[in-house]
């Protein structure tokens, strides 16, 4: 019995360590806490034995300029954000355990802005001057186990400026993680998988791993990779075995095949996973994961785009990385917030602009459904700004662009890779080489998807980007208005419009009449007839010369198959480029969102064109002096006709008519309320009501979700509302809020969307801005419910519960 007890234990303990050890045989390890930093230059802070104790403790990713003061005569300038950027380094004290001996440990960054250098324990691992790309670092040669410590030291120097045409952020702006892996492990970004034939019975899958020893013997391999569907079971695997070479790479294909895959598109973005484990005479040294979509697309001359088959117009819009009032901060919960405001628009597609983005926008857009264009470059070889990347160009164009298709190569969602935007080359004969040489480093690494180039030149013997016949996909920048000619122009091109409208609006604020168009700058050598509170009226009546409204730009796109999608100047404002305004004016009018989140009023136009969801959205706000005459427009869907009442009266119906993307009353103001009613067949669909607020006397507060995880990165962004008695937001409320919080979080950022704002995005207060604003509270660790309380001088106070949760 006695015996039968051990040998079952031992079996039992086998079978545990067993799994224990497949479950750790790569340890990723989240290397963002407990980091110490400084502003300025300290050469001997990568000895190990400087001393920075005194120096900040934060927890990565960080954004030191987002934490500092506007001011106009910050080196980045108001085009770059108007905020402080500099040099300042990053600390790390580690230990490791002796267990770690004879292991490969890799340090991972995602991005650092901008020409990080990094050393270990005094040793030098290397510059990376591009501030978006990810790299990473072997450390293994260098490292102390045990008891002994280890210092990780990281110079940022974001100090050339200007060095971008948008905000760019400073400091170790996105994930960092420790690697730990056996000799015989998988490289780095060493998968590929491709699915050369896809149907609705089969699908084919390739996957190329590259294989890596690091020892000084050969070794003996067994690789295992296994699909797992969405509901993680094994749907195929596929078992290869052979010898690597002492110190040396080795590359692997292994061939699966789906039955009856389930396709991933937009509304329905099915993923699977490889899990590849390698083996070491049976024993388990790594596993790793690649992501798995089964699609298929297509570009067409004449029909656009399609998705599994499927003709399907790309909407789309630009982002910029920021986050807004968290700057370039790369956090999870905040670009996934960004994409689901965006995709309750009826957004299907993002262009990345103008740069490698962060892992998490990618994940998100594989989970969430959306069509992504990545971009490599803003420039070559010749600048835009004093000192671009043009700078390490020579140096570093070819390691940055590889590295950017070997990172991103495995996500379903990504469907074409840029190679620039406006890139001046276009304009002259070097524009020919410089593109066939990109081109071929793209399909070096990549033939599954189309390299694009965003071009601004559309007479084609002027373009020499173009010229050189290596783009599969044209893009062109606005140029709505020739859009006619470009078919005869570039007989059986590809074209998508890769970036359009540039439209400029300010949440809430409305100018009158709506049906004046303007756009930006005005004929030579006046100055823009703008507001003297730096707004610009959310009636979709003002754009950059170059752009279009947002009706102009969407009506052209809408009506020609030939053009692909569009992709807006933007989907988010961002920060830096204040077009059309001087300082203070510090972020970007852009936006069909405001910095905080907030929509402005053509949100819903499109929202009416491109989601499913009924909308009827009627504005401006009701306040207006009386007799005023004021336009009310509407947007609305799936209905006939709208119907206005003011105080009851019908001021009759309208319908849209022809290309119409509105419809509009001309109403003399007369306090009360307006109400909206549309109707199909005689049926109501929707109403609106909008009434004349009176005096602010009450706060709303209104969380993005009621629970937060409590585990230092999560976020709630809490929307604030000034209110009157009667529940009506306040139009022009601009009242100082203060907020108080306590239990598992803590403020991380405010912000209400004005772009002249000269307020701290760092703060536990924040004026209203046309009657919102917002606080983004995040948590601290602490399984505690958050209270969040908001007070303002002369108004109720509120306060509201966030759960916490593990
Ligand atoms: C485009 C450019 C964008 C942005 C935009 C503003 O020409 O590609 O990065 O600057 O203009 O309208």
């Amino acid at each position: 019995m006695k015996q039968w007890l051990l040998i079952l234990s031992s079996f039992l303990i086998l079978c545990f360590s067993c799994k224990q050890d497949e479950k750790r045989a790569r340890i990723v390890e989240d290397f963002n806490f407990n980091w110490q930093f400084q502003l300025g230059d300290f050469p001997k802070a990568v000895d190990s034995t400087f001393k920075s104790d005194d120096w900040r403790t934060l927890n990565l990713p960080h954004d030191w300029s987002i934490e500092g003061d506007f001011s106009e005569e910050h080196p980045a300038k108001p085009e770059g954000g108007a905020l402080p950027t500099g040099v300042a380094w990053y600390r790390k004290t580690f230990k490791l355990s002796e267990t770690n001996k004879n292991k490969i440990i890799s340090i991972e960054f995602d991005g650092v802005y901008r020409k990080s250098e990094v050393w270990i324990n005094g040793h030098y691992l290397g510059i990376r001057p591009n501030g978006y790309i990810s790299f990473a670092y072997d450390l293994s040669d260098h490292l102390n186990f045990g008891n002994a410590t280890n210092v990780i030291a990281v110079k940022v120097d974001n100090s050339e400026q200007p060095n971008s045409r948008w905000y760019s952020g400073s400091g170790i702006y996105r994930n960092v993680r420790l690697v730990t892996t056996e000799k015989l492990h998988v490289a780095h970004w060493g998968t590929y998988v491709t699915t050369p034939e896809i149907s609705t019975e089969k699908g084919t899958v390739n996957l190329e791993v590259t294989l890596q020893n690091d020892s000084e013997i050969k070794k003996q391999f067994k690789l295992v990779s296994t699909i797992l569907n969405a509901e993680n079971l094994e749907v195929a695997s596929v078992t290869s075995e052979g010898e690597i070479a002492k110190n040396s790479l080795a590359v692997n294909n292994q061939n699966f095949e789906v039955l009856n895959p389930n396709l991933w598109d937009t509304e329905n973005p099915y993923l699977y996973k490889i899990v590849t484990k390698v083996f070491e005479n049976d024993h388990l040294v790594d596993d790793y994961e690649t992501p798995l979509g089964f699609r298929f697309f297509n570009f067409d001359a004449e029909k656009g785009f399609s998705l599994n088959g499927k003709p399907t117009k790309m909407r789309g819009v630009c982002l910029h990385h920021d986050n807004g009032a968290l700057g370039a901060v790369a956090n999870y919960e905040a670009i996934k917030r960004k994409l689901q405001i965006m995709k309750d628009m009826g957004v299907n597609a993002i262009r990345v602009s103008h740069n490698p983005s962060s892992l998490e926008l990618l994940e998100l857009c594989d989970d969430m459904g959306f069509i992504v264009q990545v971009e490599a470059f803003d420039v070559w070889k010749k600048k835009k700004v004093k000192a671009d990347y043009n700078l390490y160009w020579d140096e570093w164009h070819e390691q940055d662009l590889k590295d950017f298709v070997k990172r991103d190569r495995n996500f379903p969602s990504v469907m074409m890779w840029s190679i620039g935007n406006e890139i001046r080359e276009q304009f002259d004969s070097t524009g020919v080489s410089i593109t066939k040489k990109l081109v071929n480093i793209v399909k070096s690494l990549d033939k599954t998807r189309p390299v694009t180039c965003a071009l601004t030149e559309n007479v084609p013997e002027k373009n020499f980007i173009y010229q050189s016949e290596a783009l599969d996909l044209l893009g062109f920048n606005y140029k709505h208005a020739d859009y006619d000619s470009f078919p005869k122009n570039f007989k059986g091109q590809k074209i998508i419009a890769s970036e359009s409208v540039s439209a400029l609006e300010t949440r809430g604020h409305y100018d009158l009449p709506s049906t004046e168009i303007k756009r930006w700058p005005p004929a030579h050598n006046q100055p823009f007839d703008g507001n003297d509170d730096l707004t610009v009226s959310a009636y979709d009546q003002v754009s950059a010369y170059w752009g279009a409204t947002h009706e102009e730009s969407w009506k052209a796109v809408k009506a020609r198959d030939y053009i692909a999608g569009t992709f807006i100047w933007t989907g988010f404002d961002y920060i830096g480029e204040p077009i059309p305004y001087p300082y203070p004016a510090r972020s970007s009018y852009f936006g069909i969102v405001d910095l905080a989140g907030f929509p402005k009023d053509v949100y819903y136009m499109y929202q009416s064109e491109w989601s499913k969801k009924d909308v009827l959205h009627i504005f401006p706000h009701w306040n207006w002096e009386a007799g005023q005459t004021v336009d009310v427009w509407a947007y609305y869907n799936n209905a006939d006709e709208v119907e206005l009442f003011l105080n009851g009266t019908s001021l009759g119906k309208k319908s849209k008519e022809n290309d119409d993307l509105h419809v509009m009353w001309q109403v003399p103001f007369e306090a009360g309320t307006l109400k909206a009613v549309s109707r199909k067949n005689g049926t109501t669909v929707l109403e609106k009501e909008i009434h004349t607020a009176f005096e602010a006397t009450k706060l709303e507060l209104e969380p993005h979700k009621t629970t937060i995880k409590n585990d230092y990165y999560d976020l709630v962004y809490v929307a604030v509302n000034v209110l009157d008695e009667g529940n009506n937001l306040v139009p022009n409320a601009d009242n100082l809020i203060e907020f108080e919080v306590s239990g598992g979080g803590k403020i991380v950022g405010v912000d209400n969307g004005y772009q002249a704002s000269l307020e701290p995005f760092k703060a536990n207060y924040r004026k209203a801005y046309n009657g919102k604003c917002l606080v983004i509270i995040q948590s601290n660790g602490k399984l505690e419910n958050i209270e969040l309380t908001a007070i303002s001088n002369g108004l109720t106070s509120k306060s509201i519960t966030i759960n916490t949760s593990n």
